[in-house]
């Protein structure tokens, strides 16, 4: 069995702590997406994955099967293939075989996705080299000392980058481009501007999945922080904000209340909201025009026929 290595860049940047004392501080009050995911949360993003009506998983899923072989014929074989955001890596799986890339970095601040996604990965792809990086990619890229030189291919799939707001995007595709150096590559799926009506069904599916998820922010601040508050006090809420071009969730709180955290006291009036996320949409020429920007070419870009998904392979320049 090939070897496995664990690498800790602990998120050293906000706390859940910090990041939500100043986040209620705010007018509008608004807290990072990023916080979402404890190990509920996780979950609860996994299950949203599988909901009819979002779709993005599904498509770009069907999308990497079907064009896997064309993609490495474009990227060749034998890279150093780094995920930020692995989390449970199921799309990696659909390109490992064609890529045959020569180690794997998964990188997440979940610890426990990368200790079951390594895992699983060493016992399914026995010749894979795994360097699992515990750290908050959002912030860096770190790809440890041991992982051998070589051409590097950044996977990011998922449409991750639509919860950046749009300068952050940028920074973020500056980051990615210094990762790869002057020969490496960028395979990323980022969901497309489409009809309202898709993406507010999207983000409020029927089983109520994404609002458990939306909600799950508020009992892990109850959870972790001693919050004194009552989760059923607020409402899920989800919208596509056109001008935006955005979709944006928010936590609506039903009355007028006081919420305490460690003797500080915020007050909500009644409708008033927290912003949890935005997950901003890309037409094409936005994204490669962005990524241009950041110094990444692109090479190729596919679209599913109903124009509801996109992937992009760009190159650093
Ligand atoms: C992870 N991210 C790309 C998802 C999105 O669509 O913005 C998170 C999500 N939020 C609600 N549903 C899914």
């Amino acid at each position: 069995m090939q070897k496995v290595t664990f690498h800790d860049h602990r998120p050293d940047n906000l706390s859940f702590y910090d990041a939500v004392i100043e986040g209620l501080s705010r007018k509008p009050k608004s807290i990072p997406p990023k916080f979402f995911y404890d190990e509920r949360g996780s979950m609860l993003f996994d299950r949203i994955c599988e909901q009819p009506e979002y779709y993005p998983p599904s498509v770009e899923c069907r999308m990497l099967s079907r064009l896997a072989k064309e993609i490495a014929s474009l990227t060749g074989v034998g890279h150093i293939l780094i995920e930020p955001g692995a989390g449970s890596a199921t799309k990696v799986r659909l390109i490992l075989d064609r890529l045959r890339p020569s180690a794997f970095v998964p990188m997440d601040i979940s610890f426990d996705y990368l200790k079951s996604v390594t895992r699983e990965l060493s016992q399914e792809y026995p010749w894979l080299p795994v360097h699992a990086v515990h750290v908050d990619f959002t912030h860096s890229l770190p790809v440890p000392e041991e992982v051998p030189p070589g051409r590097r291919l950044i996977f990011f799939p998922g449409s991750s980058l639509g919860n950046f707001r749009p300068h952050e995007a940028r920074s973020f595709l500056n980051l990615i481009r210094d990762t790869l150096g002057d020969d490496g590559m960028l395979l990323i799926g980022v969901d497309t501007k489409k009809k309202e009506s898709l993406l507010n069904a999207a983000y409020n599916d029927a089983a109520g999945v994404t609002a458990k998820f939306n909600l799950n922010l508020l009992h892990r601040m109850r959870k972790e922080l001693g919050a004194d508050l009552n989760p059923d006090t607020f409402d899920h809420r989800a919208f596509y904000n056109a001008r935006a071009g955005r979709v944006e969730m928010h936590l609506v709180s039903r009355v007028e209340q006081e919420l305490r955290i460690n003797g500080y006291s915020f007050h909500f009036s009644e409708g008033e909201s927290l912003h949890t996320e935005n997950s901003y949409k890309y037409a094409p020429e936005e994204l490669m025009e962005m990524a241009r920007n950041s110094g990444l070419t692109p090479v190729r870009h596919w679209i599913d026929k109903q124009g509801l998904f996109a992937i992009y392979l760009l190159m650093a320049r």
